[in-house]
């Protein structure tokens, strides 16, 4: 297949309409995606991914009515959080209407629904006049994309069309919020803190993973964001560097290390990790070390990001 290349958001719209499937840009990462109604689509992103199929999308709207084709029922907290949010890296998740297909969903009853601020994934939004289900447009495992050229490099030859946007604002993937259990559990950390929930709903509170429970999040159990090189947290300097390694935090380290990327804020290491990840496999990079930060606002949403890079 050849992936045509384009600025113009008809364009990629175009394709969308057709039954294609497109990589574009929102704030948070680069999504791929499809008619949220057309099967074949929504099955061919988890073809082009290498997606595991227990994994569900995230549906992207250009405006709120767009949610009602989406949902059976918008809750009262997702109601409170659209209104104090939306347009936003925020997804909720909410009861399934009738008509979107299982295969979007993962076979869940539940669907995430999210509405993009990026200007260019808005713009794309409205001309493909459906919402559009979108993963990140990475290979399964591989870090997020947060610019086009991650994107080509991963999916070149596997999808019909990327929107060649500017590198994503965030750099993180969306917050994600359960608002169809009692209270709205946060199941995903991300630009929108826990902190900025609970002033619209104080009930909100970080899901936990209890033993023995199906987990809420399937996404959640998979492999994730890793580079090739090994990740490794660390919250001093008192180790010894081996070789081929990186570094990237908010602090200047003493040692020497082939790659370094010092940032100024937690924002701003958010905004850089994904892409450092890459750039340090171009360079062959056995070890990256990862300075820790102070888990409030962004701060949580890397430290997870990083956690999961660790683990692997
Ligand atoms: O920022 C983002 O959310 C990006 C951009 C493209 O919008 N998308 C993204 O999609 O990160 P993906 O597929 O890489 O991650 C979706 C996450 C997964 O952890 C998945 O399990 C969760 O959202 N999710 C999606 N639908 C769900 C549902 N119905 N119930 C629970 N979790 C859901
Ligand atoms: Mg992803």
């Amino acid at each position: 297949m050849q992936t045509i290349l384009t600025k113009s958001p008809a364009a990629a719209a175009e394709f969308i309409r057709r039954g294609g499937i497109v990589a574009f840009p929102t704030e948070t990462v680069y999504g791929l995606g499809a008619n949220v109604f057309d099967e074949k689509a929504v099955a061919s992103i988890f073809e082009a991914k290498m997606r595991p199929a227990d994994n569900p999308l995230i549906a992207h709207v250009a405006n709120l009515a767009q949610i009602k084709l989406l949902a059976k029922e918008i809750t009262p907290d997702a109601q409170k959080f659209i209104e104090a949010f939306f347009p936003a890296p925020l997804t909720l998740v909410l009861p399934k209407a009738e008509k979107v297909p299982l295969v979007a969903t993962a076979n869940l009853d539940t669907i995430g629904v999210r509405m993009p601020k990026n200007k260019l994934a808005q713009e794309f939004l409205r001309r493909c006049e459906m919402p559009v289900v979108a993963p990140s447009a990475n290979l399964s495992g591989k870090p997020s994309p947060t610019g086009w050229q991650a994107v080509y490099e991963d999916l070149n030859g596997r999808i019909d069309c990327i929107l060649q946007g500017e590198a994503t604002e965030i750099g993180l993937e969306s917050t994600v919020v359960d608002c169809t259990a009692d209270v709205p559990l946060v199941l995903r950390s991300g630009a929108i803190s826990l902190e900025d929930l609970q002033k619209i709903v104080p009930e909100t509170k970080l899901y936990q993973v209890k033993e023995n429970e199906a987990v809420k999040s399937p996404g959640l159990k998979h492999r994730h964001y890793s580079p090739r090189a090994k990740v490794v947290l660390i919250s001093d300097f008192g180790f010894r560097v081996s070789d081929s390694s990186a570094f990237i935090g908010l602090s200047k380290p003493p040692e020497k290390f082939d790659l370094v990327k010092i940032c100024a804020s937690a924002a701003e290491y958010a905004h850089e990790v994904f892409a450092f990840f890459r750039q340090c496999d171009h360079a062959r990079i056995k070890t990256i070390y990862c300075e820790t930060t102070e888990e409030k606002g962004i701060g949580l949403a890397l430290m997870d990001r990083l956690r999961r890079a660790s683990e692997n």
